[in-house]
């Protein structure tokens, strides 16, 4: 069964356009019911357009609520079966987040449970560690919590500027994310149960 994915942004949509491309070289199965962004300012959404997708704003002005309220409409409207968090800046409520309990995925620039939070690699690049990376994982009802789908490690060079090792985790997590993705869709992948 092809899977029909919402992806929700809030930026660049760099991740986004990684899986529309990974989906139309027929790499990975599924097909992008629609974008939706927090923010009209988010790039991500005139580059959905550009390519036919559906690209919708949440009304998150008016409050979580409402943001949430909309998202739900659309996907019960579209059939989604799986929502992928692509540099989606918000945090789901745990009401929305049950009713697609171990249905909405997300990626972490930063190898989870390390570096939690919005400014991922930048306080990984202030903690002077060695070595940073990228996680995949389901989304449950706290922050960056939910169960890891798959980890690739980042390493920090001694001549990396703050610059250049952001551009080599956003590499390592274009090729993470569709492949990990795949994974789930096939129903072979699946977190470790601890
Ligand atoms: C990505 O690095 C993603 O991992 C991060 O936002 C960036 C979005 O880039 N997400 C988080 O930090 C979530 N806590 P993109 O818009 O170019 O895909």
């Amino acid at each position: 069964m092809t899977e029909r994915i919402a992806i929700l942004i809030s930026g660049r949509g760099t991740n986004m356009e990684a899986i529309f491309d990974r989906i139309a070289s027929g790499d990975l199965d599924a097909s992008v019911a629609f974008v939706a962004s927090d923010s009209p300012a988010a790039a991500g959404l005139n580059k959905a357009s550009s390519r036919g997708i559906p690209a919708h704003v949440l009304p998150y002005d008016r409050g979580k609520a409402e943001g949430e309220r909309d998202l739900l409409s659309l996907c019960r409207e579209n059939a989604v079966t799986w929502i992928v968090l692509a540099g989606f800046m918000r945090i789901l409520s745990p009401d929305f987040v049950s009713r697609f309990l171990h249905r909405i995925v997300n990626i972490h620039p930063a190898l989870l449970p390390a570096f939690r939070g919005a400014h991922a690699i930048e306080d990984a690049w202030k903690a002077g560690v060695r070595l940073t990376g990228v996680t995949v994982h389901l989304v449950d009802s706290g922050t960056d919590t939910g169960p890891i789908l798959a980890q690739r490690a980042v390493p920090v060079h001694d001549d990396d500027t703050p610059e250049t090792l952001e551009e080599r985790i956003h590499g390592t997590e274009h090729d993470l994310y569709w492949n990990t993705l795949r994974g789930l869709f096939s129903g072979g992948l699946k977190p470790l149960s601890r």
